[in-house]
């Protein structure tokens, strides 16, 4: 077949989300319940020969170019300077970045960025390290400030923040965070909460919009459109702040779905691959790794599964169900 992962819309995917573990060291309540969830057991877990084999076939055989690694948090799975290190060694070298909540950061930034990731995206949703123990159940807010300022060091950049607003704890924190960002030099962007808790207790009358956060930096900031990049496949609508050369992003995945130009495909820690966030099909990668099948046996399971990629979330649908698989567990 061809060497790509086209989809029946005629979309291309060339971006690869990996995620390396379930497991997560924080409880952010948009995410998880306090007592954590059923984690996946060892032997259901792709190895580390395994991950790298399938990005091998994915840069060499379907068009990948850009390999995300997230988790839960993959700064918990032992292997991951290991793996970074061999698949930014492959002869078709994709571009490798990282999404983490950034504790354990400011001790791996430099192996990391020695081993040949690109860059990093880290969660934060808050400056205050009352409101984080709050939200993330964990009083690890330090943590995640060195963790960020080690990733800019180790330039691993350009280090982005991913920010969700929750009503009544830190929605009132957009600009505070802003000049914050822009003062760091971090590249600040604001998540719409989606329906992907474990918990099933996301409601769109209880969701920070775009819009609201929108309103609410425009009373501190100018932003503008004008010379800012075009969005292209990013999730992120991106804003000059002041002018420039500042951004500030918005990932407005529930009120303005940019679906009609995903370029992505999903490898969950258990070796099935998603066709999206919120797919509610899966197809199992790890069965035919172990059955001994080739590389072109397993490229093109993974080209077939493409065809099941949906024109988009279904967010919109009466009929929308969240998917069983929590966020956590897909990868974000
Ligand atoms: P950059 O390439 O650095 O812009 O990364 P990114 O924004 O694509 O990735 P990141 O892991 O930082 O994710 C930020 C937010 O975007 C998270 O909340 C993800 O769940 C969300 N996101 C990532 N990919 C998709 C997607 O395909 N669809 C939707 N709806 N949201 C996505
Ligand atoms: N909706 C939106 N974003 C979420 N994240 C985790 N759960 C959700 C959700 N239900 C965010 C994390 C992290 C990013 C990868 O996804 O806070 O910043
Ligand atoms: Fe693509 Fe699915 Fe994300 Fe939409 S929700 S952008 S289709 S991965």
């Amino acid at each position: 077949g061809a060497r790509v992962l086209i989809d029946t819309y005629g979309r291309v995917a060339t971006d690869l989300r990996v995620s390396l573990t379930d497991r997560c060291n924080l409880r952010c309540t948009y995410c998880m319940p306090e007592e954590g969830l059923q984690w996946l057991a060892k032997p259901d877990l792709l190895t580390d020969d395994e991950i790298v084999r399938l990005i091998d076939i994915a840069v060499t055989r379907l068009g990948i170019t850009e390999v995300r690694f997230t988790g839960g948090e993959p700064l918990l799975r032992p292997g991951l300077v290991g793996i970074v290190e061999r698949v930014a060694a492959l002869a078709s070298r994709p571009q490798t970045s990282l999404t983490t909540n950034g504790i354990g950061l400011s001790r791996t930034a430099t192996a990391l960025k020695a081993a040949g990731l690109d860059r990093v995206n880290v969660s934060l949703d808050t400056l205050r390290p009352d409101v984080f123990k709050t939200l993330t159940r964990r009083d690890r807010h330090k943590d995640v400030i060195a963790g960020l300022e080690a990733a800019r060091d180790a330039g691993l950049t350009p280090v982005k923040v991913n920010t969700v607003l929750m009503p009544g704890l830190n929605a009132d924190e957009a600009p505070d965070l802003l000049a914050w960002a822009v003062a760091h030099d971090y590249e600040l962007r604001f998540i719409e909460q989606m329906p992907l808790d474990a918990q099933h207790g996301w409601k769109r009358e209880g969701m920070v919009t775009a819009g609201d956060i929108l309103a609410s930096l425009r009373t501190r900031f100018e932003l503008s459109e004008e010379g800012a990049d075009e969005r292209g496949s990013a999730p992120a609508e991106r804003w000059l702040v002041d002018g420039g050369p500042h951004r500030v992003g918005v990932i407005a995945s529930v009120t303005r779905p940019f679906c009609a130009a995903c370029d992505r495909t999903r490898l969950t820690a258990d070796g099935q691959i998603r066709t999206c966030l919120f797919a509610t099909e899966e197809t199992d990668l790890r069965a035919a790794l172990r059955s001994d099948a080739p590389d072109e046996e397993i490229a093109r399971i993974w080209r077939l599964a493409m065809w099941g990629k949906k024109a988009g979330s279904g967010l919109d649908d009466p009929s929308f169900l969240q998917p069983e698989r929590p966020m956590s567990a897909i990868g974000g």
